[in-house]
C-alpha cells in the first residue's frame, strides 16, 4: 500500500480528512452493523440532541507504525471501557466494547495510507465519538445516535516538540457537573476553551486546574494528567475523582514500577509540594509525555522552576518517555495485550 505524500515530520496537531470514517446508527433501541463511509460531513436536524443539550462523548487514541512495519494501536480496550463510562454518564447507549475495538481496527486498516511511517514522529490520531441525533426540545436523552470514528494524521500536541513548556495556574474551575459542552468521562471541554485562549494570550502553553473545593490540590491540565519525579527518584501522580483517568498515566505507573524499578505514588498532590519536585511532565495520548519546565501562578507571582530546566526533559522523564514509546513502537516488549496489531 502506498503512503500518502505528506510532509510527515512537519505535521502539527491538526485535522485533515482521511479517506474513510466509520459510522454506526442507533435506532429503535439497537446499533446497526456499521460501515466505512467516505463523506466527512454530517447532516443533522437543527434540534438534534447534540446541538441543543450537547449530548455527545468522545475518546482519543493513536495508531503507530512499528519498527518492523506493522500498524498497531495502544490499549484500545481501555478507550472502549472509558467511552462506556462516559456514555452512561450522559444517558447515551453504550457502543459494545468488542465492537469498538473492531471498528477502530477496521477504520485504521482502511486508512493505512494515512498512518505516518516509523521514525517520522507523527501518528494517526483516532477520535471515536457518539452523539444524539434526533430532535429533542424538552430536556431528555435523544432516542437516535451515531457512533463515529474519524482519523487524522498528527504531529506533536505542543509547539516546539520535546521542549519543556510553561503552564499557568487557572482561576477557572473546569469541572462543571451541570455545564453543557462536549464531555469525555465527565469532563467538560467547552468550559476549558476560555481558559486556554487566555493562557495562550498570556504566553502559557496550558492551564493547571486546582481542585474546585479547596484550590490546594493539583488536578490536571486541559488535555493531560500530571506526573512528577521527586528528588529521590519516586514517580508521583495526582489521584482525584474529577480528572480524566488517563490511559497513558495508568500505563506509565506500570512502566515506572515494572520497567524502571521506581516507587510509584498515586495520591493527592498539594500545590505547595510542587516546588520540591525535581521533574514534571504532562501525560496523555496527544501529549505523550511533554516535559514542564515552569509553573506560574499569575495571581500572586509564584513561579516554580523545576531543576530539570527549560532545555530538555528531565533524566527520569526521558527514561519513561523512551520506555513507553519503545513499547508503542515495538522495540521494547510491552505487557500482555498493550499493543494491538492491526496490520
Ligand atoms: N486529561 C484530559 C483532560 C485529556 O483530555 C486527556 C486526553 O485524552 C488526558 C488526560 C490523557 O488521557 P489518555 O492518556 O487516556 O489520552
Ligand atoms: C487526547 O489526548 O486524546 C485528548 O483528548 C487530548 C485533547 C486535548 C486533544
Amino acid at each position: 500500500m502506498e503512503k500518502k505524500n505528506l510532509d510527515w515530520s512537519n505535521l502539527t496537531f491538526g485535522y485533515m480528512p482521511t479517506d474513510y470514517r466509520y459510522v454506526s446508527y442507533y435506532k429503535d433501541g439497537k446499533w446497526d452493523e456499521g460501515a466505512l463511509i467516505t463523506d466527512p460531513n454530517i447532516t443533522l436536524n437543527e434540534c438534534a440532541g447534540v446541538f441543543q443539550y450537547a449530548q455527545t462523548v468522545f475518546e482519543g487514541l493513536k495508531a503507530y507504525t512499528t519498527e518492523d512495519g506493522h500498524i498497531v494501536c495502544f490499549r484500545p480496550d481501555l478507550n472502549a471501557a472509558r467511552l462506556k463510562d462516559s456514555a452512561e454518564r450522559l444517558e447515551i447507549p453504550v457502543f459494545p466494547e468488542d465492537r469498538f475495538v473492531k471498528a477502530v481496527e477496521e477504520v485504521v486498516k482502511a486508512n493505512a495510507a494515512w498512518v505516518p511511517p516509523y521514525g517520522s514522529g507523527a501518528t494517526l490520531y483516532i477520535r471515536p465519538y457518539i452523539m444524539g441525533t434526533n430532535p429533542v426540545i424538552g430536556v431528555k436523552p435523544a432516542e437516535e445516535y451515531q457512533f463515529r470514528i474519524l482519523c487524522t494524521p498528527v504531529g506533536p500536541y505542543f509547539k516546539g516538540g520535546a521542549k519543556p513548556i510553561t503552564i499557568r495556574v487557572s482561576d477557572y474551575d473546569r469541572a462543571a457537573p451541570h455545564g453543557t459542552g462536549h464531555i469525555k468521562a465527565g469532563l467538560n471541554y467547552a468550559m476549558s476553551l476560555q481558559p486556554i485562549v487566555e493562557a495562550h494570550q498570556q504566553g502559557y502553553d496550558e492551564n493547571l486546574y486546582l481542585d474546585p473545593a479547596t484550590r490546594t490540590k493539583v488536578e490536571e491540565t486541559g488535555g493531560a494528567n500530571f506526573m512528577f519525579i521527586t528528588k529521590d527518584g519516586k514517580f508521583v501522580t495526582p489521584k482525584s475523582n474529577s480528572i480524566l483517568p488517563s490511559i497513558t498515566r495508568r500505563s506509565l505507573m506500570v512502566v515506572a514500577e515494572k520497567y524502571l524499578g521506581l516507587t510509584v505514588e498515586h495520591r493527592e498532590v498539594k500545590f505547595e509540594e510542587l516546588k520540591d519536585f525535581a521533574e514534571c511532565g504532562l501525560c496523555g495520548t496527544a501529549a505523550v509525555i511533554s516535559p514542564v519546565g515552569k509553573i506560574v501562578n499569575p495571581n500572586d507571582g509564584t513561579e516554580i522552576c523545576f531543576p530539570s530546566g527549560m532545555e530538555e526533559m528531565g533524566p527520569i522523564t526521558k527514561k519513561l518517555y523512551e520506555t513507553l514509546t519503545g513499547i508503542q513502537m515495538g522495540h521494547i516488549e510491552g505487557p500482555e495485550g498493550w499493543v494491538k496489531v492491526i496490520e
